[in-house]
């Protein structure tokens, strides 16, 4: 029996937000030092020191079956802010949507080769639909709407939820960590990434509906760690869209510190336009606005990861 059966992951109770916030609910509150977002006292971050050499790489699946809470977006701005410091990345874009592969400016209509054919042909190799991105250090798998085949093609594959473990296991030692977008679903390609990673990091949007799926992600992990990677952990959880300017904000993020505790990074995303922005010019954050806030907010983040 695997340690992790024993300790629930978190606290489901405290989950539970009761009531939606009342629209009587003063929205914005007059503070004039906005709190730590996360109510206790920040950790000591070390800067990142520098590497010697590179690999074997941390796999992290950025994951959560609910849409548009920022896992494209944190798996970007991550990833680059992670190769600002001197680490080798490789972006895995695992939704057939192709949003990471737009947001790194590649039109993923245009590719012949993607991660698709990685996965569903044997021939194909990682050095074939690896691409360059215009950031030192990170490189992108890119995939686009063929990728939504093989979800149906894989069921009757044996060992199918090992397939993307499998293909990606040679690039491992040539990178430090590989960041995979996952789609928002918890289907067979999100337990393929599951499968293969060392860690989750999971991006939530402090909005009250955000918490409702939580318990069922929680759920699928479990399952993930008794049946196929006992050594899967979360890495952490990101909240994203922080309003610090909003009560219900600021109440979601007590929710989700009172159930997660430490897991809960110190950093949070801040709601701001500037990430839309990214997308349209296909760069991350940390270039397109490189002393913005939300550059900041990744760098820091990167620094967490780095430190767990
Ligand atoms: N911190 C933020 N502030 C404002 N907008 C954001 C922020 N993060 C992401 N967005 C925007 O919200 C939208 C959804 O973000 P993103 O694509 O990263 O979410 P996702 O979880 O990957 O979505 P999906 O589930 O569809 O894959 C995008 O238009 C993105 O630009
Ligand atoms: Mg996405």
């Amino acid at each position: 029996m695997i340690a992790t059966m024993s300790a629930p992951l978190f606290d489901a109770e405290s989950l539970r937000m009761g009531e939606p916030p009342r629209p009587d609910v003063p929205a914005v509150t007059p503070a004039a030092e906005p709190p730590d977002p996360t109510s206790r006292p920040r950790r000591e971050i070390p800067e990142p020191t520098a590497l010697s050499g590179h690999g074997p790489a941390t796999v992290l699946a950025m994951c959560n079956q609910k849409g548009g809470v920022g896992k494209t977006t944190s798996t970007i701005n991550l990833g680059a802010a992670l190769a600002e410091y001197g680490r080798r990345v490789l972006l895995v874009d695992f939704d057939p949507q192709g949003a990471l592969s737009v947001g790194l400016g590649v039109q993923p209509h245009e590719l012949d080769t993607t991660i698709y054919n990685l996965i569903m042909e044997r021939r194909v190799t990682l050095d074939d639909v690896v691409l360059k991105t215009a950031v030192d250090g990170l490189d992108l798998l890119p995939s686009n709407i063929d990728l939504s085949a093989a979800e149906v093609q894989l069921v009757s594959e044996v060992g199918r939820e090992q397939t993307l473990g499998r293909v990606l296991a040679p690039a491992l030692p040539h990178y430090d960590y590989v960041l995979v977008d996952c789609q928002p679903s918890l289907g067979l390609l999100t337990v393929n990434a599951l499968a293969c990673a060392h860690g989750v990091l999971i991006p939530l949007e402090c909005e009250y509906f955000s918490l409702r799926g939580v318990a069922l992600l929680m759920d699928t992990i479990e399952k993930v760690q008794d049946r196929l990677n006992p050594d899967l952990e979360i890495t952490g959880i990101l909240a994203t869209m922080y309003d610090p300017r909003t009560l219900h904000t600021r109440e979601v993020m007590a929710r989700v510190v009172e159930a997660f505790g430490d897991l809960v990074f110190d950093t949070v995303i801040n709601r701001t336009v500037r990430f839309p922005e990214t997308t349209v010019a296909g760069e991350p954050i940390t270039r397109w606005a490189s002393r913005s806030q939300g550059a900041e907010a990744y760098r820091a983040l990167a620094r967490e990861v780095i430190a767990r």
